[in-house]
């Protein structure tokens, strides 16, 4: 049986919860797509610290090995920031690799131009994991663009700060411990500032724009706010009065087809559909022509979330370079 050898680039929350979701679900991946996937290489910074027993071998802090592995096909990435991510992946596509990404920071603003030069090289990018952790918002989309027109996108993308806001209301936790937690619980990133300062939305919608309009709006037009400017007072009173603040990332095209989006906290009342979307749950509603408003909802961060929708990723790419759609 043929073997397909992957990478994973960050060995943290996501890329440990890929090896894992890999090896757990070795046997079904490989009777579903009829390939073996093995992990090869592992990048990191510091290899010194093993992170998963027995991965020691696999980990490297040197790009150039892992793109030297003979015959290559795959490569996961889940590190940080714009730089270096954008220019390892655009290597590995280069030399035919399919790359699969939870980035949003690079993807939000490379996300086009990887895609476009994967066309050209007859790969596939996988984005499943930029926006909202394991709900399957790419798919969804993807699945209805053929004939529906999305006119508008309204939804909380971020799992850390609504986390916080729950916790905050349910148990009365200060924002600095539920900021905490949700570093302990691994949903929140590496700088959770991106969180808080409602940026990590931010590129979320983004991400969503380029696919729903094919473009995204000037982003220096786009006001983001974030949970970071509410006052204890104002989420005392909003509880006392029934109401509910939401961390809304909206997203439009208007008549003469001008794309406008905004993020910010938002107070809503409880017959407001993102009412009862509490913990990490994200939830995003799309507006459709023929459709009429359809929303998906789920865990937006968290290790085995997001790993498990990348390596659902992986299964669609290979499932589709051997001319077939996988079923469960
Ligand atoms: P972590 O901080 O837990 O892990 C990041 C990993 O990337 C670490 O292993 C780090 O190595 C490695 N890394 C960072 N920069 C480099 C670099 N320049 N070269 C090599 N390795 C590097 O982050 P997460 O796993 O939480 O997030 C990873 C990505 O996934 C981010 O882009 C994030 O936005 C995205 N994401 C996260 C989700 C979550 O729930 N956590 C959900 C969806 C997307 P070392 O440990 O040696 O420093
Ligand atoms: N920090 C992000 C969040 C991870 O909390 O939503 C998922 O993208």
């Amino acid at each position: 049986m043929a073997t397909i050898k992957a990478a994973i680039l960050g060995f943290g929350t996501v890329g440990q919860g890929i090896y894992h979701v890999v090896n757990e679900k070795r046997a079904q991946l490989k009777a579903k797509l009829g390939v073996e996937l093995e992990i090869v290489k592992i990048l990191v910074r510091d290899t010194k610290n093993e992170r998963v027993p027995g991965t020691a071998a696999l980990l490297t802090d040197s790009i150039e090995d892992v793109l030297a592995v003979d015959g290559l096909q795959v490569v996961f990435e889940a590190i940080v920031d714009e730089e270096p991510a954008f220019t390892y992946l655009k290597r590995a596509v280069e030399q035919r690799c399919h790359v699969i990404t939870a980035n949003k920071v690079m993807f939000a603003k490379r996300g086009m131009e990887l895609q476009q030069l994967a066309k050209t090289k007859g790969v596939h990018v996988g984005y499943e994991a930029t926006v909202a952790g394991g709900v399957p918002i790419i798919k969804t989309m993807k699945n209805i663009l053929l004939v529906n027109d999305v006119s508008r996108i309204q939804g909380i993308l971020n799992g850390t700060t609504n986390y916080m806001l729950t916790k905050m209301r349910q148990e009365n936790w200060s924002y600095d411990e539920a900021l905490a937690e949700a570093q302990r619980l691994g949903y929140a990133e590496a700088d959770p500032y991106n969180d808080v300062s409602g940026q990590d939305a931010f590129k979320k919608i983004m991400v969503l724009c380029d696919l729903a309009f094919g473009e995204q709006p000037n982003w220096d037009d786009v006001d983001v706010i974030g949970i970071n400017t509410l006052t204890t007072e104002q989420l005392e009173d909003a509880k006392a009065k029934g109401l509910r603040y939401r961390h809304v990332a909206e997203a439009e095209k208007l008549e003469d087809g001008t794309i406008v989006a905004k993020v910010a906290p938002q107070l809503v009342a409880p017959d407001h559909p993102l009412y009862p979307i509490d913990d990490v749950f994200n939830a995003v509603a799309m507006e459709t022509n023929y459709i009429g408003t359809l929303t998906v909802t789920g865990p937006g961060a968290g290790m085995y979330p997001t790993a498990s929708v990348m390596v659902e990723d992986y299964a669609e790419i290979i499932g589709k370079r051997a001319g077939f759609t996988v079923s469960i």
